[in-house]
């Protein structure tokens, strides 16, 4: 099944339980909040106390996607607000294993993320341990990026791989997803979509996420 993510990155910070709201009424299934600290990412956004405004917001789960370094020092605390998916950079983890296991500790589902430029096979000694797998379609760090096609053979591989070894996380895919590379994306086998741009950017959230995720369920039945 096809899960939209709307990114409140793109939303209008100070309406966000508003653009939340119509997110979902537009058919969101979990809401994508990207959390960066100016170290990992050349960005800043929020942390803990505004995930706490919004958890009363909304009862649909929130994908955390933390692009921090040092996560181990801060998952407690999101975990805490009420966030219910966390996702970590392979690329910030020392001790990938042990974080991963650090969100469990706290009733989350676990997701591994991958910059465009690692590769998935870096990820072989945490795949039976994750719930989901987030392919960054874009260097992280900002909205609104165009989506980098290279990275489409990540999606591939993540289903490949899954299905030879038998496991079951699940595969999100983050950055540049519009109406355009919706349909490339799904065939490619992502299943949960991140989307800040093209939900928030312009127009009516309602409108907008319903429109992605009618292409997307339409991109999905061609799959099969
Ligand atoms: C980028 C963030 C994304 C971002 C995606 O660093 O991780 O979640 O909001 O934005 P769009 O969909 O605009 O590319
Ligand atoms: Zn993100």
């Amino acid at each position: 099944m096809i899960e939209l993510a709307p990114s409140i990155l793109s939303a209008d910070f100070a309406r966000l339980g508003e653009q939340v709201r119509a997110a979902c009424e537009g058919g969101a299934h979990v809401i994508h909040v990207d959390i960066m600290d100016g170290h990992f990412v050349p960005n800043l956004t929020i942390g803990p106390p505004v995930v706490k405004s919004l958890r009363k917001a909304t009862d649909l789960p929130l994908d955390c996607h933390l692009m921090i370094e040092n996560p181990d020092e801060y998952i407690p605390a999101f975990a805490e607000v009420g966030v219910n998916w966390m996702s970590v950079h392979q690329e910030a983890c020392r001790h990938l294993n042990r974080t991963l296991n650090l969100i469990k500790s706290h009733n989350c589902r676990a997701g591994v993320v991958i910059n465009p430029a690692t590769p998935v096979d870096t990820l072989s000694e945490v795949l039976d341990i994750v719930d989901y797998v987030l392919v960054m379609s874009v260097n992280p760090g900002f909205g609104a990026q165009k989506f980098i096609p290279s990275t489409l053979h990540k999606m591939r591989s993540l289903a490949t791989i899954r299905g030879q070894r038998g496991l079951a996380y699940r595969i999100e895919v983050d950055g540049g997803v519009s109406l355009e590379t919706v349909e490339d994306v799904v065939r490619a086998g992502a299943e949960i979509l991140v989307a800040g741009n093209a939900v928030f950017g312009s127009g009516n959230p309602k409108n907008n996420a319903e429109a992605l995720l009618k292409a997307a369920t339409e991109a999905a039945l061609l799959k099969v």
